[in-house]
């Protein structure tokens, strides 16, 4: 923020009615980052100076959130939504208050304008600024204005008057210029006129588009600027408006990777947060999330059927049907398909995480695999170690976690339990369905299983004339496959 920037008011006080929902409406998110999270980056384009977000119903919820995500902000209590008017006026009074009012436009902005761009916010500041007049009102022509307020012009193109829907008469109505609700005003004259605003209309509300025809009565001339792209005004007032706004803004972030070089073959079904961060040459496979400030590195492909929030892929990794969160993917890694890679599990180079394992708080060194239907928690694994088909990472004693930590190029063979607190060394072997409660030193081989015996001809005693047994007296009285193919 500079201190000659323009002042932004950001209207949020309204309850959302439509949305049905117990989250105030400007905390509802798209992309990774909340609707009024989107209108304070797009006003950060500007530079501004001071920003006041007026905030109303839900305020402890939507004071707390903007206190995380954009501490720099000013806000005010609305308590009764008494208009727009209203809103911007006492904005500009506690503004008033706090900071000395430079004399750069004033915009202001509503919280429910996700797609709104800041190039559109300095445009709108710019064409304040070289009008020199008293207002400018950003505007759309729609096919369907239903429901805005109308921006009536006179013959020299200047605004007029901006009329309210609900007020308007039928000829009114059928003008489709309609005003986006955002607006860059002349500090100097915006307060006077705030005074001057009544309630005489079908809302019995106080009007800021009334601040439009007041200033035109004095004289001062008022501009419309028509948005190059009507999306960017779009309202979210509703679930379905919500669910437009994350498809645009999810097209819009896939056309930009895309631009930058990452492929995708099914952009419909990629959807990408706003902090995700992509290189070059990554491939994007159909129903793919990435959440979060997740970061793919070139040559990685991902998916499909995979969700990555918060994690860190390495060059060339590939990651197909996972669930990965707060993971580290090294480059050249393989993980799933239909794998989970929970909190701080952490892949090396070239290591791979295959079908049906789970990982949590867990490295795996360099190289190092655990190929299939494991649990592996809070261990370490060294370089080059593989671990067998079915090994549990036993890590619970039913009262508090241990870690497992097994060396470089060890053995472990399928279906072993590692009870932890345990060390297995480097080199060293588990047998298949070895139970391990104790260190395994280097180059050991660790056997903890009972030695198997047979009964003989168990089957025909106990359970004499039983399908298993007929096999069993034909098996006896052939030699036997192996015999056979020997
Ligand atoms: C407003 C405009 C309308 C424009 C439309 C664009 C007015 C009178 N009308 O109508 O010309 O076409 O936006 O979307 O301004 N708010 C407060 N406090 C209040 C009232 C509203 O903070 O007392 C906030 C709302 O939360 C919302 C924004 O201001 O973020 C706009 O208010 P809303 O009631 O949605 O205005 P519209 O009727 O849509
Ligand atoms: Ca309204």
């Amino acid at each position: 923020m500079t201190s000659q920037g323009p002042i932004v008011i950001v209207l949020a006080a309204g309850e959302g009615k439509r949305m049905r929902s117990a989250t105030p409406k400007v905390l509802h998110a798209i992309a990774g980052r909340t609707l009024i999270g989107h209108v304070l980056e797009a006003a950060a384009a500007v530079d501004p100076a001071h920003v006041v977000v007026v905030v109303g119903h839900g305020r402890d919820h939507v004071l707390a959130h903007l206190d995380e995500v954009a501490p720099w902000v000013d806000t005010v209590v609305q308590d009764q939504q008494l208009g727009t008017g209203h809103a911007v006026r006492i904005a500009l009074a506690a503004l008033a208050t706090a900071h000395a009012l430079e004399a750069s436009p004033i915009v202001v902005l509503s919280g429910d304008t996700p797609l709104l761009t800041g190039r559109t916010v300095r445009k709108l500041v710019d064409a304040q600024v070289s009008s020199g007049g008293a207002a400018t009102v950003l505007t759309a022509v729609l096919s369907d204005p239903a429901g805005y307020g109308r921006v009536v012009r006179d013959g020299s193109g200047a605004v007029e008057v901006i009329v309210e829907d609900r007020d308007a008469t039928a000829d009114i109505r059928a003008i489709s210029e309609i005003n986006a609700g955002m607006y860059a005003f002349d500090p100097i004259a915006l307060a006077p006129a705030l005074e001057r605003l009544t309630t005489a209309n079908d809302q019995g509300e106080e009007y800021l588009t009334d601040v439009v025809g007041l200033l035109r009565a004095e004289g001062r001339p008022v501009t419309g600027l028509i948005v190059d792209d009507a999306h960017e005004i779009l309202g979210v007032n509703d679930r379905g408006q919500l669910a437009d706004a994350a498809a645009i803004m999810r097209d819009r972030i896939n056309a930009r990777w895309m631009r930058d070089g990452v492929s995708m073959l099914d952009p419909a079904s990629t959807w990408i947060d706003v902090d995700v961060d992509l290189a070059p040459d990554v491939t994007l496979l159909p129903q793919t999330s990435l959440l979060g400030p997740t970061t793919i590195a070139s040559g990685a492909r991902i998916g499909p059927g995979t969700t990555l929030t918060s994690c860190e892929v390495g060059a060339d990794a590939s990651v197909i049907h996972t669930w990965a969160e707060l993971a580290v993917i090294d480059a050249g890694a393989s993980v799933g398909p239909f794998t989970y890679l929970r909190p701080g599990a952490r892949l090396g180079a070239g290591a791979r995480a295959g079908a049906f394992v789970e990982m949590k708080n867990s490295s795996l060194g360099a190289g190092a695999k655990v190929p299939h239907l494991s649990y592996v928690g809070d261990a370490e694994v060294g370089p080059g170690t593989n671990i067998g088909a079915a090994t549990i990472f036993v890590n619970y004693d039913g009262q508090s976690k241990h870690r497992t930590v097994i060396g470089r190029d060890a053995r472990i063979g399928s279906d072993t339990m590692l009870v932890a607190p345990v060390n297995v060394g480097d080199g060293a072997y588990t047998a298949a369905g070895s139970v391990i409660t104790d260190d395994v030193p280097a180059g050991a081989m660790a056997v903890g299983r009972a030695r198997q015996r047979n009964i003989p001809g168990w089957v025909q005693r106990k359970r004499p004339g039983s399908e298993s047994a007929r096999a069993a007296d034909q098996a006896h009285d052939q030699p036997s496959t192996n015999e056979e193919s020997a």
